[in-house]
């Protein structure tokens, strides 16, 4: 299993790189950047772990060499939010950066599985799906935005109001997309039940929805979330190669192409939207089946769900239109 971290120089490419070369599912781990790839390769490689590391700049075949025979991509490369910035601002930067390294991946390992952790995921992941399918070579069971972080922040939190010692007994769905409205906790289909105070609501949901803000505000300047995120991205990266790797029962929420998966086609009926965010049950050959939840939300979730579908269109048309009719 080799796993290539795209931005692995950054905030959450170092210790998501750190995660991986630590992992006994990994045995290789290319490490690309536009910058000190081969210092943080070296520093990885001197840890007594099976995984072999190398690293990448961009410079002659390096992105060549960086994404050959890679089976797994995680992408974290891109500017992140500075406070008072949403993470559509991050577009007309990030855009580009992520439709090239895909153009790479597209080239290079077009059977890759990848998973996008670039800010805005509601437009980035539809403009990976765009590259890959000018590219020809678009399997949509294999394309995936991670929003881990999100079900993360809603374990968390669901955690300290019910008093659950290990928050991570918890599955709370957490749908849509992967910014403030677009991101919609489904509790009354966590499990197990969790009983929240009617008064308590509306404070957790907007805790959920905008964890983000919490972070870059706490960090004032210099960045967004990056650890919780490695945390997140590498828990979802493993669930990928164990279920890869033929582990049976694996459901984890991230955003899809929904018409490419199966079971997406009714989630797309219902949402009017070509991606969202649902449990996906994983396989070895990747998104093996996208569950329903939304026709199971209770009419407080479905408000919720509304505003969602509104913030996502403009976000995933944006994306498909950068590729279509590119600025
Ligand atoms: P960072 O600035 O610390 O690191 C980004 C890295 O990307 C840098 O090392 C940079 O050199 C590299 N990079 C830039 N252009 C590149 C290119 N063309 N090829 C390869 N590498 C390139 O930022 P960060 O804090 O690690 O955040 C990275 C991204 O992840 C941001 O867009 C941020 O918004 C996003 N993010 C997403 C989630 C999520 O839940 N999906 C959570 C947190 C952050
Ligand atoms: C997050 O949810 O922490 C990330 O998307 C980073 C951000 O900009 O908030």
């Amino acid at each position: 299993m080799k796993v290539a971290v795209l931005g692995a120089s950054g905030g959450i490419g170092q210790p998501l790189s750190l995660l991986c070369k630590a992992s006994p599912l990994i045995d290789e781990l290319s490490l690309y950047d536009v910058v000190n790839t081969p210092g943080v390769a070296t520093d990885l490689s001197h840890i007594s772990t099976p995984a072999i590391v190398k690293g990448y700049l961009p410079a002659g075949d390096g992105m060549k060499d960086a994404f050959t025979g890679v089976d797994v991509f995680i992408i974290p490369a891109g500017i992140p939010r500075k406070p008072g910035m949403t993470r559509d601002d991050l577009f007309k930067i990030n855009a580009g950066i992520v439709r090239d390294l895909v153009k790479g991946v597209a080239e290079y390992a077009p059977k890759a599985y990848v998973l996008v952790i670039s800010n805005p995921v509601n437009s980035t992941v539809p403009i990976a799906a765009e590259v890959l399918k000018g590219a020809g070579v678009f399997d949509p069971k294999k394309l995936f935005g991670v929003t881990t972080l999100d079900i993360v922040r809603a374990e968390t939190f669901v955690a300290s109001l019910s008093g659950e010692k290990d928050p991570s007994k918890a599955t709370i769905p957490v749908i849509g997309g992967h910014s403030g409205e677009t991101i919609v906790p489904l509790f009354s289909q966590a499990s197990p039940k969790v009983d929240i105070p009617a008064d308590k609501l509306d404070a957790l949901v907007n805790r959920v929805q905008f964890g983000g803000d919490e972070v870059v505000k706490a960090k004032d300047g210099a960045g967004s979330a990056t650890l919780s995120m490695a945390y997140a991205g590498f828990r979802f990266a493993e669930k990928i190669i164990k279920a890869a790797k033929g582990e049976k029962g694996i459901v984890e929420p991230t955003f899809v192409y929904l018409p490419g998966v199966p079971g997406g086609e009714a989630i797309q009926k219902e949402t009017s939207l070509e991606f969202f965010s649902v449990p996906v049950e994983l396989g070895t050959s990747g998104a093996e089946k996208a569950i329903n939840v939304v026709s199971s939300a209770n009419e407080y979730e479905k408000k919720l769900l509304q505003a969602a579908y509104t913030g996502l269109k403009g976000n995933i048309e944006k994306g498909i239109e950068f590729i279509k009719n590119p600025p």
